[in-house]
This record gives C-alpha cells, sequence and structure tokens, in this order.
C-alpha cells in the first residue's frame, strides 16, 4: 500500500547527524543549560525519608529491591535527586532506560502540549482503534530502525517484545515448513509444533515463560518456574587485556561457533527444529559480556545456512550508548538480523521484523495496549533531541574518557579490578568478588553516584546519552575515592 511504501522510504533514510552541536541552535534547552553542577550529599542513602517510605510499601509489596525513593521533580539531566535530597550523578539510569537525562525540556514540552492532551489523558489501547497519528509517530519515532528493516511492531517492555517475537519466529518457521498445517493436523497436536529456539549462557531476554527458558544468568530467576528444554550454547569466555589473549580467544570464539552448528545439527535430527537463534550483542545482565564481532559474524552465516530466524536482542544495547544506534551495526553486515528487538532508551518496547515475519492472520500477534502511545510521542523527540544534539558521537567521547579511566584505576588497583572492557559508554569492570563489588556500588553511592551490578562480580556502567566528558571525570574522581575506601 502507499502507507507502507512511505514507511519502508522513510525507515530507510539514514541517521545524519550534524556536527559540533554545542555551538547548534536548538529550540530545547540543552542539558548543560539546565542541570546541576555537581552532587550533594545530605544523608546516607537511604536516608531517613526512603526508609519510611520502604515501611509503608513493604505492607503491601516486597521492597528487598527497592534501593531508594527519588524526588522525580528535582532531578534533572544526569543527576538523580533521593526523596532525601541527596542529588547523585547517575551512571546507571534506571537499568539503562533514561535516554537523554531527567527532565529534559524537550520531553517536557510534549507533555504539556495541548496537542497531547488526548493521548495522555486516554491512553489508547493501539491493537484496534489506534489515534489518528499513530503511523506518522512510529515513521517518525522509528525512523532509526535498523537497516533493511521496514516494519515494527510496539509492545510494552523488553520481555513483552521479546516473547511476541519468539511466536513471531515459531509462526514464520512453520510457514516455511511444507504442508506443515495438513501435517500437524493429522500427525501432532494441532498447532503445537515442538519447535525451539536456541540461546547462550549468560544470556538474559527477560523473565515471562517464553523469554526465561532462554534466560540463563541468576538462577534465582527461574527458581520454581516450569521452562522449555531447548538448546543452550556457550557464550565465548574472551580472556582480558584482548591484545594478550588473540589467539586464545579465537579459538574459544572457534569452540563456541562449533557447539551452536552441532547443536542446531542435533535438535533438528531429533525432530525438535530449531527455529530460531537469539543473542544480545553484549550480554548485559550476564555480566557485560563480549563477543568479537567476528563471532556475531559467523553466527549470522550458521543461521542462514540452517534456516534458523536470527533474533537480536538490543533491549539493552540499542538507543546509541555503543556510539551506534544499534551494537549490531558494530558487526557491518548487510543483513545482520530477521528480527531486533527494543525496549529501555527507546522507551517503548517492540521488535523490528523482516515482511516475512508478519503473521498472516489477525490476533496471532496481538495484546491490548500493544506498546503505549504516549512513548511513541516521548520517542519522536528523543530521536530529534539525539540527532540534533549529535548524541552519538558524544557517547564515543564520553565512554574513551569512561574507558580510559578504569584502564588506569585497574593498573592502579590490580588486585581489586580487572577486565575493563566497554564499546561508547556501554562499559564494565570487574571487581575481585560479589561482595566487594557491592560494598564498592554502596560506597560509590554515598559520595554521590548511581551504580549497578551485572553479572556475579562486575560493575556496569549506562550513563544516558547527555553525559558528558565532565561527567565522565567527575564519575571517575568519585570512584576512585570509594575505591580507596576499600583498601
Ligand atoms: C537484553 C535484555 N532483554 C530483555 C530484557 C527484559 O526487559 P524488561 O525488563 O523490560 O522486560 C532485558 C532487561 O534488562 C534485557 O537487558
Amino acid at each position: 500500500t502507499p502507507s507502507r511504501l512511505i514507511f519502508s522510504f522513510l525507515v530507510r533514510i539514514s541517521f545524519t547527524f550534524s556536527i559540533g552541536y554545542r555551538h547548534q541552535q536548538t529550540t530545547a534547552k540543552r542539558v548543560e543549560e539546565v542541570e546541576f553542577d555537581g552532587p550533594c550529599m545530605k544523608t546516607e542513602v537511604p536516608g531517613p525519608r526512603s526508609k519510611i517510605l520502604a515501611q509503608q510499601l513493604e505492607a503491601i509489596q516486597s521492597v528487598v529491591q527497592v534501593n531508594f525513593f527519588c524526588d522525580y521533580e528535582e532531578s534533572k539531566g544526569n543527576y538523580l535527586v533521593d526523596v532525601d535530597g541527596n542529588r547523585m550523578l547517575d551512571v546507571y539510569t534506571q537499568i539503562a532506560s533514561i535516554p537523554i537525562g531527567y527532565n529534559h525540556p524537550a520531553l517536557t514540552k510534549v507533555m504539556t502540549d495541548p496537542k497531547n492532551m488526548g493521548t495522555f489523558v486516554n491512553r489508547p489501547a493501539l491493537g484496534m482503534m489506534p489515534p489518528e497519528q499513530f503511523s506518522e509517530k512510529l515513521v517518525n519515532g522509528l525512523m532509526v530502525a535498523p537497516k533493511g528493516f521496514s516494519r515494527v511492531q510496539t509492545m510494552a517492555c523488553g520481555s513483552c517484545s521479546n516473547e511476541n517475537a519468539y511466536k513471531a519466529i515459531f509462526i514464520w518457521y512453520r510457514g516455511q515448513q511444507f504442508l506443515s498445517l495438513v501435517f500437524s493436523f493429522f500427525f501432532q497436536v494441532p498447532g503445537c509444533p515442538d519447535l525451539t529456539l536456541l540461546s547462550f549462557m549468560g544470556g538474559f531476554h527477560g523473565r515471562t515463560l517464553g523469554c526465561l527458558a532462554t534466560t540463563h544468568t541468576k538462577a534465582i530467576q527461574k527458581l520454581d518456574v516450569p521452562s522449555f528444554d531447548w538448546p543452550i550454547a556457550p557464550f565465548p569466555q574472551l580472556r582480558y587485556p584482548l591484545g594478550q589473549f588473540e589467539r586464545e580467544n579465537a579459538q574459544e570464539e572457534a569452540r563456541c561457533l562449533e557447539e551452536v552448528e552441532d547443536l542446531i545439527v542435533k535438535w533438528n535430527q531429533k525432530g525438535r527444529h530449531v527455529a530460531g537463534v537469539v543473542i544480545e550483542p553484549i550480554q548485559a545482565e550476564g555480566g557485560d559480556n563480549h563477543a568479537s564481532f567476528d563471532f556475531y559474524r559467523k553466527l549470522r552465516g550458521i543461521t542462514k545456512k540452517h534456516g534458523c530466524a536470527f533474533l537480536v536482542d538490543e533491549v539493552q544495547t540499542g538507543g546509541g550508548s555503543t556510539g551506534k544506534f544499534w551494537a549490531h551495526e558494530h558487526w557491518g553486515l548487510d543483513d545482520p538480523a530477521d528480527i531486533v528487538s527494543f525496549s529501555k532508551k527507546m522507551l517503548t518496547g517492540g521488535y523490528y521484523q523482516k515482511n516475512s515475519f508478519q503473521p498472516d492472520k489477525p490476533f496471532r500477534i496481538f495484546n491490548t495496549w500493544l506498546g503505549d502511545h504516549t512513548k511513541n510521542l516521548l520517542l519522536t523527540e528523543v530521536i530529534k533531541v539525539i540527532k540534533t544534539e549529535n548524541l552519538l558521537d558524544q557517547a564515543k567521547r564520553s565512554g574513551k574518557v569512561i574507558l580510559e579511566g578504569l584502564y588506569n584505576l585497574q593498573d592502579k588497583y590490580p588486585h581489586l579490578l580487572s577486565r575493563a572492557r566497554g564499546i561508547g559508554t556501554f562499559c564494565a569492570i570487574d571487581v575481585k568478588d560479589e561482595d566487594t563489588r557491592n560494598n564498592l556500588i554502596l560506597k560509590a553511592r554515598n559520595k554521590g553516584v548511581v551504580l549497578g551490578g551485572c553479572g556475579t562480580q562486575s560493575i556496569r556502567f549506562r550513563p544516558a546519552l547527555v553525559f558528558t566528558e565532565h561527567h565522565a571525570h567527575l564519575f571517575l574522581d568519585i570512584f576512585n575515592d570509594a575505591i580507596a575506601e576499600l583498601k
């Protein structure tokens, strides 16, 4: 249809950024014009007010994972303010989910624009009666689609996106199988083929039932929950520094790729066909585990060879922090994936899919909300800001400062820190053990820096895209002080 053609044309427009955002005129104020000049701590975190609120919440909900309560009116730019008035530099951003900092004026403007009131007040369900500007906003907001994708399905969260992407893969796979419907009707439970999805040790794709079958990080996430018996391949365990272990790491990646291919062949032979392979470009929750771009290129080749769909989960890596809008762009492939899922920095969840993954009948991929149009409105502005303020280049520059700082710190404290790694601001470092890691995160927080852990002993850095070199230096100074206190 004409609208589909226009959509596909627009999403193919490449993401060209202008240079030197500091000197450019933009309609909204930039982060440095609106934010604070540094952290300011008044109490330990959590402070007394946070503790009272936690007690109140405990009466109705588990609070074990609540760190502290926040004042979202007062928070600005890279600074998160808590209910006790502590102002902290946020290098974690709600698990990588605040793309352009707190209370960005461009987003406040969207919220207060009378034109958008109907959307914010009514929050329409998008499945059956979408608003007039729905496709326009999808085209605008999602024109950062990876190369080769012209279709997008919005969803609510990351798990919900992957869960439905898995279904799309199975439906697609069945469509490829000769006379599949006839056979399933006569010889199998109708409509319930015994297909599988291959995932990787250390991968995280969410906590809903299907996703959980492909999530292999912490045992507690899977405890007591029945799961699918699907193939799991090893993910390369790279040794650092990379330059020193090139041969060993190449062997390790070859071993994992061989195992992937073996698994696909074996599971296909036993009649439990591998319909798809799901992987993160960097295993985030699992401990910021990287593999080389070449590993991913070869893996993509294996999926093509064996007719498996390739789902790249960019829920955490997508949105610009690696210095490219999608981390898989670093692989340099013309046809990198069949489906790419997103959420977090994209605000709305969802996935891009190739045309052939669109189910042929209604209600096969469906739920009431199918995302949230208020998020689509906000995302349109986020993408404008990323473009006009040249924030992908900013992520590269700030990431360089972070990574160099981490290398220095691990040289300075070799008994405590190791394996500094990262692309753009998507960086991490390992601490000698889990307790020390957790202790370091708390010490940094009380000094005014919010950090998060991942894996068993890593600290991950996930600042917003408005995190500048200045913030990186500030963070490294405070982090250094916190480490010094550990000795
Ligand atoms: C790579 C990846 N996939 C999926 C998810 C699940 O997203 P959500 O927590 O929004 O369900 C996450 C969450 O951290 C993630 O990092």
